[in-house]
């Protein structure tokens, strides 16, 4: 199952319940590209540089592991999943996220964790390029003003100070650059189906959903 849509429209809380509802594993794609786009900060790399990335990604072994329920992304071995969720990280993900040889390079590896099947996968791109043939495909969205509330309120929950007008900004920013790169822009699949999330509860959500898959 595909599940895909932009920043903050639930994606992440409702992958996790649709995957548990179903007894799938689920594989949030947005943690490979947070997790390049961290460590890739942390060498002092130009986010732009494409080539500079590949070779990156070239050195980085990347998996996912459980931990209390949770997935956790690795890189080397090493847990970075406490690291990736910061507005910084976010940032440096977006960027990276657009060259077209980044997301190439990390075809194969999205592929072979869908292959076994009975995976929730959540991304931006993966009804339409990942895997296009999903059994199920869905695109959830929900306006800008939700998501914005929705991810302050998740930066609050863990502690982090927030300007909820800057954050507006880097999600309509963010939700630009998405939609506007040339490799694997951010848009449905013909055959997803559109899920606007902005008046709905989490358990309605995930309620149509479970509905599709079965
Ligand atoms: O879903 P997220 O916020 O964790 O994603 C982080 C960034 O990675 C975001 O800018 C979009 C990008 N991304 C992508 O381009 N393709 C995916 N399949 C998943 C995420």
């Amino acid at each position: 199952m595909a599940i895909d849509g932009p920043a903050g429209a639930g994606k992440s809380s409702v992958s996790k319940a649709v995957a548990s509802a179903l007894g799938f594993v689920l594989v949030d794609t947005g943690a490979i590209y947070r997790a390049l786009g961290l460590v890739a900060s942390e060498r002092g790399l130009d986010l732009h540089e494409e080539e500079a990335l590949c070779g990156l990604l070239e050195q980085m072994a990347i998996d996912f592991v459980m931990v209390e329920g949770k997935p956790h992304i690795r890189v080397n071995g090493v847990d970075r999943a406490g690291e990736i969720r910061t507005p910084a990280v976010s940032e440096a993900a977006s960027h990276v996220s657009a060259h077209p040889r980044v997301r190439e390079a990390l075809l194969g590896l999205q592929r072979a964790l869908a292959s076994e099947g009975g995976v929730v996968m959540e991304g931006r791109d993966i009804g339409t390029v990942v895997c296009p043939g999903a059994e199920v495909k869905v695109f959830l969205t929900a306006s800008a003003e939700e998501r914005t509330r929705r991810r302050a309120a998740e930066l609050q929950a863990r502690g982090e100070e927030v300007d909820e007008a800057a954050l507006f900004e880097q999600i309509v920013a963010r939700d630009r650059r998405d939609e506007e790169r040339a490799t694997a822009p951010l848009k449905p699949a013909d055959d997803a189906t559109i899920l606007d999330s902005t008046s709905l509860s989490l358990a309605e959500v995930v309620e149509r959903i479970v509905q599709l898959a079965s």
